[in-house]
C-alpha cells in the first residue's frame, strides 16, 4: 500500500479522538466512498507528515525526558494534530482465491483508526510495533478505499517517551496480505547448537488443513513431513556450523504447508547464562556495541534498506559487533541484515516512561495495574515479531521506565515464552526480575567494583543481598561513553575492565548516530537541526546530537578510537611481538599480519609477519622483523603492525585493517629535532627596554611584538587557556571528580557546576595582556606578558624568549601561573594568528585525526597532511576540535606552497606540544550554536598547547578521569620557525 496517499492535517479537538472538522463534515465522513478529497494534498506513505509540506503540517519536536504536553495520564491535549490519509487501490486479481485478507501496519505514530470501504476496521497503537487487522469482511473486488486517521498524541505517548524526535505519521510499510487456505499463521524454528550439532524445535500455528507440512533445510539434508499438528516435533539437524556475529552462518530453510511456503534463514546458536557468564555456544560474549536509533536526516524514522545496510557495514568496518535497538524494535528488515552481516542484537521493546521520573515516578505506567495489559501487549508483539532471528541474543523490556509490577510481568511472560534468551532491563537495579545486570554510564571505579568478587560495595539502588545477587549475574553496560560532540573519553579504561573481569560483558556506546534533521535558515543555508530549531515550546537542544557518526554520515574521531579499542586482535610491539585474539568464535585464517617501519614518518621497510593460525582467545609471541638502523639525521624509528583482511568480506575490502599497533624501536637522542640549546637568558626583567630587535631571521617585530613570519603577517603568541567548551565540558552529568575521590563510592562524584561555567566565571575566555617587560638585542628578544581576567588576581605570565642561533630562529615560551588557581583548565598553550588563505598543513606527529589525553588510542605517530577544513570536525554544535597531540614538526601551506615550518622540542619532562589549526578562535566557536553561525574567518588560528584537558563523558556520565584532567601547572613550549 506504500505510495502517494491523499492527506490533510487537522488540528485536534475537545475529546481528543475526533479532530476539528471542516464545517458540516460528519465525524467519520472521510471513511465514505463518496467523500470528496480533491482539495487534499498528497503525502507519501511511509512518512512523517511533519517532515513534509515545508511547515504546513507542523514541525518535529525534540525532547529527551520531558513530555511535550501536560502530564495528566492517560490524557493528552485537545490540540492533537491529526493526519487523515486516504488511498484507493485495485484489489489484485489473485486475491480472489484468498481465504482471508489481512492489513498490516509496521509502524504508525501514535494511534490510528482504520476504515476499509466505509467499514470501521479497528484502532491501532504501539508506534514501533506491527499490527495486523483482518479485513476479509470489508475488502471487495475491484476498487477499494482505505482510510486511516492518525492522532499524534494518545495515551500511548506516555509509553513512548524515548529520547528522540516526536515524529507522527504512518512511517513504516502498510501491506495488504492475501492469506490462502492452509496458511501458516506463525512459524518459529528454534535453532540450538551443541557440540557441533544443530537442532530445530519447530512451533507452528496453522489450521488442520495446512497439513501435511514439510520442513526442508536442503544444505543439511533435512526434510521432514508432518501430517498433523501432533506430529510436529524437534529434530536433530546433524553437524552444523554455528551462527555468531563473527561467522554469521545461515542455512536456508522452508516450511511448506498445503497453502503456502515460508522461507527462513536459520542460524544455530545457544545463548545461556552460566553463573555470572553470558555464553553463546559455550563462549563468553563480549559486546562492542552501539545503541542504534532509527534516524535519517530527511526521512526521520522511515526505513531505507540501502541506508540501513550501509550503516551496518560501517559498524562492521569499525569493529562494532553488537546493536541494542534503542529503544524499540527497528524495521523488521534490519534484523535480517544483522543475521546476514553478523551483529549480536539486544532487541528492545517500544517502551519508555522517563517523563515520570522528575515527578518521583508517581503514576508511572510501569507499576500501575491499569497499564498492565498495554505493557504486556507491547512485549508480546516485540517477541512474536522477531523471535526467529539468530542475531537476537537478549530481549530488553524497554528503557528508563522506572520499575514495577508491570515490568516484572513482562519479564515473566518472556521467560515463559522464550527461555532461550535472557531478559534485560536496566531499570531493574535490584535484579528482581531480569537475568543480566545492566547499567548505564557507571563510572570506571564503579564498573570495576561490579566486576570484582572481593568488592562488597553496595550497588546502585541495592541492599547488601541485592548487591550480591547482581554480582552473581553477567553484567553489561547497556549505555556508556556518551558520544555527544567531541568525546567520549576513557573508552580504553572500560575495555581494560572488560578484559580484567570476566563478569563484565562489554557494552553499548551511546549512541551510533546524530539525529540531526536537514533544514534551512531563512536565507536558504542548509544545516542539521536539533532541538529548538523548529520552534518547539519545550525541547532539549542538541542532546539529540550524541552519535559517533555525524548526521551526514561522517564517522567522528571517536568511532576511530572505538575501532582501535574494540579491535579483535590485541597487538603489542616490544622486543618481541605479541598478538592475542579477542575473537569469540573465528580463528585468524582470514587475517594477514603485516608490518612497516618508518623513520621520522618516512617509510623505511615493510613486510609480512609469519604468524601461526590463532584460535579464538589464543595468543602468540613472534620475533620482531629485522629492521634497518635509523638513517642519519632521523630521530625516531617506529614499527607499525596491522592485522588485515586477506580477502574481501560482505563489509570490507581485502586489506582492511582490523587492528593496528605501533612501537618506538629507536630514538636518536641527538637528532636535530630533539636538540635544544638553552636560550640565552636576559637578566633584566623590568620595563620596556630599548634596543629591541626589528628582525630575527624570518620574524619581524614591532616594539617587541611579533608582526610577521616568513613574509606574512602573524601575531602572537597569546596565552590560551580557553577552549570552546565541548558538550562534555558543558555537561553536569555526574558531578566532577575534582570535588570527590573517584575511587570511593558513591562514584557519581559530587554535584558541581559544569566546567564551562567555572571556566567562564574565572574569566578564561576573556583574559587580557599587560606587557611586563621587554628587552633584547640584535640576536635575541625577551618579552614577559601577564595575562589575567577582569576583577581577578589570578594570572599566567607568558615569558617569550626568542633568539637566533646557527640553526635559525628559536622561541621558548614559559607559562607560569600565579598562586591561587584552583580549577581544572581546558588547555594550556598559546595562539598565533596566521593570515587567511592557509590551505592546510602537513606534520610529523600524531594523526591522522584529533586526539585528547583520554582519547589517544587511534592516534599514531607518523607523517600526515590535511586541508584546513579537514583539520577540525563539523560537530553539530561547534566546539573544541582538532587538537593533535605530540607534534614534532608542522608545515603550513599557503597559496599552494609550503609557507612556514615549525619544529618543536620536548620540555624538561619529555612532553611534546599538540597543535590545532583552525579558521576560528575558541571564542568565535563558543559563540556559534550551529556551524553556519561561525563568522567569516579573519585569520587562521594556530594553537600550540603544552597540554589539553581530557574529554570525558560528562554530558551524560562521568567526568574526565583525574589522570587526564588538566590541573594548573607551569609549562614550557619549545619552537623553531623557518620559512616552509
Ligand atoms: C540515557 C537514555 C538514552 C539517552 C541518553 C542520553 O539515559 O537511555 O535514551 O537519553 O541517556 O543521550
Amino acid at each position: 500500500m506504500n505510495g502517494d496517499w491523499r492527506f490533510r492535517l487537522l488540528p485536534g479537538a475537545p475529546g481528543g479522538a475526533v479532530a476539528v472538522l471542516p464545517d458540516g463534515e460528519a465525524p467519520d465522513a472521510i471513511a465514505e466512498d463518496g467523500f470528496d478529497d480533491s482539495g487534499w494534498d498528497e503525502l507519501p506513505v511511509p512518512s512523517h507528515w511533519v517532515l513534509h509540506g515545508g511547515g504546513r503540517y507542523g514541525r518535529p519536536i525534540y525532547t529527551n525526558v520531558q513530555f511535550p504536553f501536560p502530564i495528566e495520564p492517560p490524557f493528552v491535549p485537545d490540540d492533537n494534530p491529526t493526519g487523515d490519509h486516504r488511498r484507493r487501490f485495485a484489489l489484485p486479481a489473485d486475491f480472489a482465491g484468498a481465504e482471508s485478507v489481512l492489513l498490516r501496519f509496521d509502524g504508525v505514530e501514535s494511534r490510528y483508526r482504520v476504515w476499509l470501504n466505509g467499514v470501521e476496521i479497528g484502532i491501532g497503537s504501539g508506534s514501533r510495533l506491527a499490527q495486523e487487522f483482518d479485513v476479509t469482511h470489508a475488502v471487495r473486488p475491484g476498487e477499494n478505499l482505505l482510510v486511516v486517521r492518525v492522532h499524534q498524541w494518545s495515551a500511548a505517548s506516555y509509553l513512548e517517551d524515548q529520547d528522540q524526535w516526536w515524529l507522527p505519521g504512518i512511517f513504516r510499510d502498510v501491506t495488504l496480505l492475501a492469506r490462502p487456505a492452509g496458511a501458516l499463521d506463525d512459524v518459529w524454528l528454534r535453532t540450538d547448537y551443541h557440540a557441533g550439532r544443530g537442532s530445530i524445535r519447530p512451533e507452528i500455528v496453522a489450521a488442520d488443513d495446512a497439513y501435511p507440512m514439510t520442513l526442508r533445510v536442503p544444505e543439511l539434508g533435512v526434510e521432514v513431513t508432518w501430517h498433523s499438528a501432533s506430529e510436529v516435533s524437534g529434530i536433530d539437524a546433524g553437524p552444523v556450523q554455528p551462527w555468531s556475529a563473527e561467522l554469521p552462518r545461515l542455512y536456508d530453510a522452508t516450511v511448506a504447508s498445503t497453502g503456502e511456503t515460508v522461507r527462513l534463514r536459520l542460524g544455530f546458536r545457544t545463548v545461556e547464562i552460566a553463573g555470572d557468564r553470558l555464553l553463546v555456544n559455550g563462549e563468553r560474549l563480549v559486546f562492542h556495541g552501539m545503541n542504534r536509533h532509527e534516524t535519517h536526516p530527511d526521512r526521520g524514522r522511515v526505513f531505507d534498506e540501502d541506508w540501513a545496510r550501509a550503516d551496518l557495514l560501517l559498524m562492521k568496518r569499525f569493529n562494532v559487533n553488537a546493536i541494542r535497538t534503542s529503544h524499540y524494535p527497528p524495521h523488521p528488515r534490519l534484523l535480517d541484515l544483522a543475521d546476514e552481516l553478523g551483529l549480536w542484537v539486544i532487541l528492545e521493546c517500544d517502551l519508555e516512561t522517563h517523563g515520570f521520573e522528575p515527578g518521583g515516578w508517581r503514576d508511572n505506567p510501569s507499576d500501575d495495574p491499569a497499564w498492565r495489559e498495554a505493557l504486556l501487549d507491547r512485549i508480546e508483539r516485540t517477541v512474536e515479531r522477531d523471535k526467529n532471528h539468530p542475531s537476537i541474543v537478549l530481549w530488553s523490556l524497554g528503557n528508563e521506565s522506572g520499575t514495577g509490577q508491570n515490568l516484572a510481568a513482562m519479564a515473566s511472560w518472556v521467560h515463559g515464552r522464550d527461555p532461550g534468551r535472557p531478559v534485560h532491563y536496566e531499570g531493574d537495579y535490584a535484579g528482581a526480575y531480569t537475568d543480566v545486570y545492566s547499567r548505564m554510564y557507571s563510572p570506571v571505579p564503579e564498573t570495576a567494583s561490579i566486576g570484582r568478587d572481593d568488592s562488597g560495595a553496595l550497588l546502585l539502588g541495592c541492599s547488601a543481598s541485592e548487591s550480591a545477587r547482581q554480582r552473581s549475574k553477567p553484567f553489561l553496560l547497556c549505555e556508556y561513553a556518551h558520544a555527544m560532540g567531541n568525546g567520549p573519553g576513557a573508552l580504553d579504561q572500560y575495555e581494560e575492565l572488560v578484559e580484567r573481569y570476566p563478569r563484565l560483558h562489554g557494552g553499548f556506546v551511546w549512541e551510533w548516530r546524530d539525529h540531526g534533521l536537514r533544514t534551512r535558515t531563512a536565507d536558504g543555508i542548509e544545516f542539521f537541526g536539533y532541538g529548538g530549531d523548529f520552534g518547539e515550546v519545550v525541547h532539549d537542544g542538541n542532546f539529540v546530537m550524541d552519535g559517533m557518526v555525524l548526521s551526514d554520515g561522517t564517522p567522528t574521531p571517536s568511532l576511530h578510537e572505538f575501532a582501535q579499542v574494540a579491535a579483535p586482535f590485541a597487538i603489542e610491539v616490544a622486543d618481541m611481538l605479541t598478538i592475542r585474539s579477542r575473537r569469540h568464535s573465528a580463528d585468524s585464517a582470514d587475517v594477514v599480519f603485516s608490518w612497516s617501519a618508518e623513520a621520522d614518518g618516512e617509510p623505511l621497510a615493510s613486510g609480512e609477519l609469519d604468524v601461526p593460525l590463532l584460535a579464538p582467545h589464543a595468543s602468540v609471541t613472534v620475533a620482531r622483523p629485522a629492521l634497518p638502523g635509523l638513517p642519519d639525521g632521523a630521530g625516531e624509528l617506529w614499527l607499525n603492525v596491522a592485522a588485515r583482511l586477506v580477502a574481501p568480506t560482505a563489509w570490507a575490502s581485502a586489506g582492511h585493517p582490523l587492528a593496528t599497533a605501533q612501537g618506538l624501536i629507536a630514538r636518536a637522542p641527538d637528532a636535530p629535532a630533539l636538540r635544544w640549546s638553552p636560550a640565552p637568558r636576559d637578566p633584566a626583567t623590568g620595563g620596556l627596554g630599548s634596543g629591541l630587535p626589528d628582525v630575527l631571521g624570518p620574524a619581524r617585530f614591532e616594539a617587541g611584538r611579533l608582526v610577521e613570519l616568513a613574509g606574512e603577517p602573524v601575531r602572537g603568541p597569546r596565552l590560551a587557556l580557553w577552549r570552546a567548551p565541548t558538550d562534555n565540558d558543558r555537561g553536569s552529568g555526574f558531578g566532577s571528580y575534582q570535588d570527590a575521590d573517584p575511587t570511593l563510592p558513591p562514584w557519581r562524584a559530587t554535584p558541581a557546576p559544569p566546567w564551562d561555567a567555572r571556566w567562564r566565571a574565572a574569566g578564561l575566555d576573556r583574559m587580557v595582556p599587560r606587557v611586563v617587560s621587554a628587552s633584547g638585542s640584535a640576536s635575541w628578544l625577551r618579552v614577559r606578558t601577564r595575562w589575567a581576567a577582569a576583577n581577578s588576581r589570578l594570572a599566567v605570565v607568558c615569558d617569550e624568549h626568542w633568539w637566533l642561533d646557527e640553526r635559525g630562529l628559536a622561541l621558548v615560551v614559559d607559562l607560569e601561573p600565579s598562586t591561587g588557581w584552583d580549577l581544572i583548565w581546558p588547555r594550556l598553550g598559546v595562539r598565533f594568528d596566521l593570515p587567511t588563505g592557509i590551505d592546510g598543513a602537513s606534520w610529523f606527529g600524531t594523526g591522522p585525526l584529533e586526539s585528547y589525553p583520554d582519547s589517544l588510542q587511534a592516534a599514531r605517530v607518523g607523517r600526515f597532511s590535511a586541508a584546513l577544513g579537514e583539520l577540525t570536525v563539523g560537530y553539530a554544535r561547534p566546539q573544541e576540535s582538532g587538537h593533535r597531540s605530540d607534534l614534532r614538526s608542522l608545515t603550513v601551506r599557503r597559496s599552494g606552497a609550503d609557507w612556514l615550518r615549525i619544529d618543536t622540542g620536548p620540555d624538561a619532562a619529555g612532553r611534546l606540544p599538540g597543535f590545532t589549526l583552525t579558521p576560528h578562535t575558541a571564542e568565535e566557536v563558543d559563540r556559534a550554536a550551529h556551524p553556519h553561525e561561525l563568522p567569516p574567518s579573519t585569520a587562521t588560528r594556530l594553537y600550540l598547547d603544552a597540554a589539553q584537558h581530557g574529554l570525558g563523558s560528562r554530558a551524560c556520565g562521568p567526568d574526565v578521569w583525574p589522570a587526564q584532567a588538566l590541573a594548573p601547572r607551569a609549562a614550557s613550549l619549545r619552537l623553531r620557525f623557518a620559512p616552509g
